[in-house]
């Protein structure tokens, strides 16, 4: 080790001080005190030196922002003080009613009526009397203590003050990210943990020290043994719309909305690509602590919490306001509506909180949420705009799903284009005409949905929509059954249902071929060198390197991935093979009764159709299916390149995703899914190796929760088990 001197120690102290305070003024404070390069320079001297010197380093070193050797997995960590949820309120009406509870939790008696302009007149009820005044006058600012007559022990009951006039209330932006709990040791940055359930998060501190406006060390000279910090960490619109840009371009899924991308990066294993993703954090809430955990009741109102937030490091939201009535509270909503699309950043609405820290001690906690705070939402955004042309996409099943191609218009901070059409039918019911104008809506999906279409505002010289005769892709004919509101492309070569049908191929669920997404299907289907799914076992190493971007090594992974998908087990090949009504659960229940591809080919409808739990819609597919000649080609072709088209010994053990997202994971489904089946959910969960159980009990991690949910949800709240809906269920596969 090389020898150190008291000037280097000195030096890397000097460097390390300067360092901190140009990170701090640059992101947190928003005003760079050196220029970026400098700032560069004296960071690769100070990694350097601590290279050479590795006793140098210390834990709120800036080099311990850029993230380390990738995690295998999350552990999970109980919070300290749990994370609760919040309470919505969707108009000002239900704030008032908020407002009103509010009121009399935090009175020993009960507000009846109080309107100084009219009665002047208090009406109050405690539990076993009713106390009615005699013009009492209040002016604001002005504190009334009732002293109340109890009816049956005839002794004077000393009620709270009643702080009518002074309810001060603290107004934030609802920052739509993922909550964090941060936790400082003397200090020191220790731990920070996602929400999770509120009571058990994970722990992702590699993560969240990448994180340039939260503190490595908090800004405070003796501080208490443990600070608890929250807050939400979030991704600013426009780098959102940089990471989805390069998604794009490299053929991988984007992120819905700036909320699941900072999800989704907080939850990433490797931590060097947190570091790339500037991800941003407010934070909102704080607490001091002892070393065992209690309370030390320092400050006595939230507003004084958000300035000593700031005073400690932290960057704290400026758009926030201290309201003294709810008349405020009301101006700041709709100022805040109207505004909201101006910042850099997506809010969904406003959190109201109680300023008083001992009146918020006294509301208290309802199971779920703080009775003193509650967020107003706001509804989906909604914006009109111009249909300028109407395209078609087409699926792996040769459906056409109907885009509007829009005059750009801002809406929810990001510029929006296109919107779904959803399907054929729907397009014939809005009556669209090309020129219409169009009320889009964007509710989280990266696509905008067309709502309403304005027929008022229809300019003479619009066009009646046709709806196509021919495939937009490969230009054959199409066609539309009477009884679906889908059209489809029926020629087997469309070059679009070749692509869909290869990703699905190679999806997780079915052959699971690693590397192969996208847009390397692309590249392989439009360079000719494959044209069906069983061209892909004939690939070399040299036939893909003439492909732009593919390196021998990346060819040599693809060919072998491609090699060991021979080996899958039938039903998930059976799947993989993409006939309709054929989803993981049926092809698995299929492959029980159909131990061949020979013996599923001959069968006909009705004995696919005795199979427990296949439907006759699903039987008469399958037997179609085998009937085109060119789906029995593929199938001959698949054998003949090896892939295993029957049960081996190794489909006794289903073989499940090794190392899945979900793994250990255990879900209870309730109720009726919008659209998942009980058996597919449950498939796809245990594809992602998590577990299903049929009850709920403190070991379950989740509850997938549907329509007409019953007593289990029940339980599950009891329990304080984290909830999902399908969609959120989706989301989290999806991650
Ligand atoms: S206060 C007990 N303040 O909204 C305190 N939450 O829908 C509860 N959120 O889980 C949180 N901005 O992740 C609070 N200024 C803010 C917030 C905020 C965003 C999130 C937070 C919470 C969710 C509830």
């Amino acid at each position: 080790m090389a020898k150190l001197t008291p000037e280097i120690v000195e030096y890397t102290v000097k460097l390390r001080e300067k360092l901190q305070e140009a990170g701090y003024a640059y992101y947190v404070l928003d005003n760079p005190v050196i220029e970026d390069a400098v700032y560069d320079l004296l960071l690769r001297e100070l990694q350097d030196l601590e290279t050479k010197y590795p006793q140098l380093i210390v834990p709120d070193s800036p080099t311990q922002r850029v993230g380390e050797k990738p995690a295998t997995k999350f552990v999970s960590v109980k919070h300290n003080i749990p994370l609760y949820s919040l309470e919505n309120a969707f108009n000002i009406e239900e704030l008032k009613i908020w407002q009103e509870r509010c009121k009399s939790k935090n009175s020993k008696v009960k507000i009846q009526k109080y309107d100084p302009s009219e009665s002047k007149k208090l009406e109050v009820e405690s539990k076993n009397s009713t106390f009615k005044s005699e013009n009492y006058e209040l002016s604001e600012g002005q504190k009334l203590k009732v002293k109340i007559q109890n009816n049956d022990s005839k002794n004077e009951l000393d009620s709270d003050e009643i702080d009518l006039a002074t309810l001060d209330y603290v107004c934030e932006l609802k920052i739509d990210g993922s909550a964090l709990a941060l936790t400082y040791e003397n200090g020191l940055l220790v731990r920070g943990a996602t929400r999770g359930d509120g009571i058990i998060g994970e722990n992702i501190t590699q993560n969240v020290k990448t994180i340039n406006t939260i503190p490595l060390r908090l800004k405070i000279d003796n501080p208490p043994p443990i600070v608890e910090v929250r807050g939400e960490a979030f991704l600013s619109i426009s780098v959102f719309e940089n990471i989805n840009a390069e998604r794009e371009k490299n053929g991988e899924t984007l992120f819905a909305n700036p909320r699941n991308a900072a999800a989704g990066t907080l939850r990433q294993l490797d931590s060097k690509i947190v570091a790339q993703r500037r991800l941003d954090f407010f934070a909102y809430t704080l607490h001091f602590l002892t070393e065992n955990n209690s309370e030390i009741s320092q400050f006595s109102t939230q507003w004084e919490c958000l300035n000593l937030l700031q005073n400690l490091g932290f960057k704290v939201n400026h758009k926030r306001q201290l309201c003294s009535s709810l008349d405020e509270v009301t101006t700041y909503v709709q100022y805040w509506d109207k505004e909201r699309k101006n910042l850099p950043y997506l809010t969904d609405g406003i959190v109201v909180k109680i300023n008083s820290l001992p009146l918020q001690k006294k509301l208290g906690f309802t199971q779920k949420f703080p009775r003193w705070a509650i967020a107003l939402k706001y509804p989906a955004e909604e914006i009109p705009t111009i249909v300028q042309s109407v395209t078609f996409q087409v699926g792996r099943t040769g459906a056409l799903t109907p885009v509007a191609e829009l005059k750009p218009v801002q809406l929810a901070g990001t510029t929006v284009q296109r919107a779904s059409l959803h399907n054929c039918d729907r397009l014939s019911e809005l009556d669209l005409h090309i020129g219409d104008t169009v009320i889009v809506r964007k509710a989280g999906e990266i696509i905008p949905e067309v709502v309403r279409v304005l027929p008022e505002l229809r300019p003479t010289t619009a066009t009646k929509f046709q709806m196509p005769i021919h495939c937009p892709e490969c230009s054959e004919p199409v066609v539309k059954p009477r009884d679906e509101a889908v059209t489809r492309c029926i020629n087997i070569s469309c070059p679009a249902i070749l692509r869909g049908s290869l990703v699905h191929w190679a999806s997780r669920g079915a052959l699971d071929i690693n590397g192969l997404g996208e847009k390397l299907v692309q590249q392989l289907v439009n360079s000719g060198l494959v044209k069906s799914v069983a061209d892909l076992y004939n690939l070399t190493v040299k036939d893909l390197t003439t492909l732009e971007r593919m390196g021998e090594k990346s060819a040599s992974k693809l060919v072998e991935a491609i090699a060991t998908s021979r080996s899958q087990p039938w039903q998930r090949v059976l799947y993989g093979l993409g006939i309709r009504h054929v989803g993981s659960v049926n092809a698995e229940l299929l492959s029980q009764k159909f131990r061949s591809v020979a013996e599923l080919s001959k069968a006909k409808a009705s004995d696919i159709e005795a199979v427990y739990g296949i439907g006759s819609e699903t039987a008469q597919s399958v037997e179609q299916w085998f009937e085109v000649p060119a789906n029995q080609s593929l199938v001959g072709r698949l054998e003949t390149a090896g892939v295993r088209m029957e049960v081996g010994d190794y489909t006794s053990n289903v073989v499940k995703v090794q190392g899945g997202l979900l793994t250990g994971k255990i879900f209870v489904l309730t109720g009726t899914l919008p659209s998942l089946k009980r058996d597919e959910a449950k498939s796809l969960i245990e594809n992602a190796g998590g577990k299903v159980t049929s009850s709920v009990s403190s070991k379950t991690d989740f509850i997938v929760v549907g329509e007409d949910a019953g007593s289990k949800l029940e339980k599950a709240e009891k329990l304080g088990v984290k909830q999902l809906n399908e969609e959120e269920l989706l989301e989290m596969l999806e991650e």
